[in-house]
């Protein structure tokens, strides 16, 4: 499965559209650098696109033909897991302009693990609510100027106090580089939450 796919034109990616196969790709929202590769990767590997309706009709009108519409606070079993949208505070305009309806995170229930994947979003309160769930993994924006930044990525490790966290979208342009290596300090200093730092290419064993 793969999540926002922003692979071509994204200087940090070490591998290219055509280098992997996913069987499911996750829209989170309209942004170019979100839904970047996803209608060329839908129509050569025929993988399922999970997305909010809106973004689910744009990528029908693009000839992709897989497609799983849900909406924020609504889950769906597949046969490998289950996955909830949650609510996210950002925008959702579609690369051509279209109407992308509101944006989203997604809450993955695979091999009784939970994972939250924020995406894009500011920070709120209501990440408490998707805390008392339980979250093994918490990915989270700490890009600052677009996403929460360092500081208000760490109020989000506290709401949702989950066992590891992972930053994300930070460092991909200039306007969002972040020390990551310093926030891993800070938030295993003043939180139990453990911190995993990846470059892009590596990968995450969950215990
Ligand atoms: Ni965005």
């Amino acid at each position: 499965m793969l999540v926002d796919p922003f692979l071509s034109g994204n200087p940090l990616a070490p591998v290219g559209p055509d280098d992997l196969t996913p069987d499911y790709i996750c829209v989170s929202h309209g942004h170019g650098d979100h839904v970047g590769d996803t209608v060329q990767m839908a129509k050569r590997t025929g993988a399922t696109v999970i997305s909010n309706f809106e973004i689910h009709n744009w990528l029908a009108a693009q000839g992709v033909s897989n497609l799983h519409p849900q909406h924020i606070g609504g889950g769906f079993n597949y046969p490998w897991g289950r996955v909830k949208l949650t609510i996210a505070h950002h925008g959702s305009g579609l690369p051509d302009g279209s109407y992308g309806g509101n944006p989203c995170g997604f809450l993955f229930y695979v091999e009784n693990r939970k994972i939250y994947h924020a995406c894009d979003t500011g920070l709120f309160y209501d990440m408490k609510l998707i805390g008392e769930e339980g979250i093994d993994l918490a990915i989270l924006p700490i890009g600052d100027n677009f996403t929460m930044g360092p500081e208000d990525g760490l109020r989000a490790v506290r709401l949702i106090a989950p066992r590891q966290a992972l930053p994300i979208h930070y460092n991909t342009f200039d306007v969002i580089r972040q020390d990551a290596a310093a926030w891993k300090q800070r938030v295993e200093r003043e939180t139990d939450t453990q911190v995993a730092l990846l470059k892009p290419g590596e990968t995450l064993q969950l215990p």
